[in-house]
């Protein structure tokens, strides 16, 4: 029997790419949108707003009417919601963390029960470099994959004992949708906008500059197969140098993030 797979925003980026590859090695692939028929896929989609528990809950019943079994969830859905911090409403603020960090949470709970009861299983979630270090104009969006971090390393001990793995895929900027679909701050306070035109500067040439996205692709290929997958798996030019820097001096890593962005104008 093929393996089941569930991939949170199979749409677009990178979970799209994944779905389809995965589905094209055999494996029985259930992708998941806000829209699902707003395109074609060749892959089983089903309609979930992470944001939306009522859209979660009829989720979970749909989803079990056309598997029997699930061997791994790939939390891939999310947005990015940038701008100063100070700029930034809470309400966005709320939002983005309902969506990245609370959707993710609720749908994994959802589901929990019916991995415990199969006693395996797999969750792999896509965080972000931004939820290991962080960046300027990221504030919330980095807060909620710092926050997905946090959670899933204590899930990934209380799960092992029922055999199921956890894992998370940290990617540095690469192209997807990601930047058409974000969110901006929404208020605008005088006294940066001088900042606030370079780091946006330096935000647009980080995106308009990012490599295809086959790196992250292949990262969560690999630990779809990985027996005993390690917990963090940073990915793209830079990650691992950028942690080992934060690790041994902080201080060199934002002052090379500064000099950065100094030199827009
Ligand atoms: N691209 C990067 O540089 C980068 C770097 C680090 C991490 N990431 C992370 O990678 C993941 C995928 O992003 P991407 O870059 O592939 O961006 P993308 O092309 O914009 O895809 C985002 C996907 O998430 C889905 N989605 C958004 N909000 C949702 C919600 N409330 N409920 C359900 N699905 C929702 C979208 O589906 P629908 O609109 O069809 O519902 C879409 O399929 C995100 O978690 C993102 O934070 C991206």
């Amino acid at each position: 029997m093929s393996r089941t797979i569930l991939i949170t925003g199979a749409s677009s980026g990178f979970g799209l790419i994944v779905a389809t590859k995965l589905h094209e090695s055999g494996y029985n692939v259930i992708g998941t949108s806000r829209n699902p028929s707003k395109m074609q896929v060749p892959f089983k989609m089903l309609a979930l707003d992470i944001a939306d528990d009522n859209s979660i809950n009829s989720f979970s019943k749909e989803l079990f009417k056309h598997i029997s079994q699930l061997d791994v969830l790939i939390n891939n859905a999310g947005f990015y919601l940038s701008g100063l911090a100070e700029e930034t409403t809470i309400a966005q603020g709320k939002q983005q963390f309902d969506t990245n960090f609370w959707g993710t949470i609720k749908l994994t709970n959802e589901l929990l029960p019916y991995f415990r009861k199969q006693k395996f299983g797999k969750i792999i979630t896509v965080g972000s470099i931004m939820g290991l270090l962080n960046f300027p104009n990221a504030a919330y969006y980095g807060a909620s994959k710092h926050a997905l971090e946090g959670y899933f390393k204590s899930l990934r001990f209380e799960l092992k004992e029922f055999n199921i793995n956890v894992a998370m895929v940290e990617p540095m900027g690469f192209k997807t949708n990601i930047l058409h679909s974000s969110v901006v701050a929404e208020k605008k306070i005088n006294d940066y906008d001088s900042y606030r035109s370079k780091t946006n500067a330096f935000a647009k040439d980080l995106f308009e500059n990012a490599p295809e996205p086959t790196p992250v692709i292949n990262t969560i290929l690999k630990l779809v197969e990985d027996k005993n997958p390690k917990f963090s798996n940073p990915v793209g030019k830079g990650a691992k140098v950028f942690l080992a820097i934060q690790h041994f001096a902080y201080n060199t890593f934002e002052n090379s993030i500064i000099k950065n962005i100094n030199k827009f104008k």
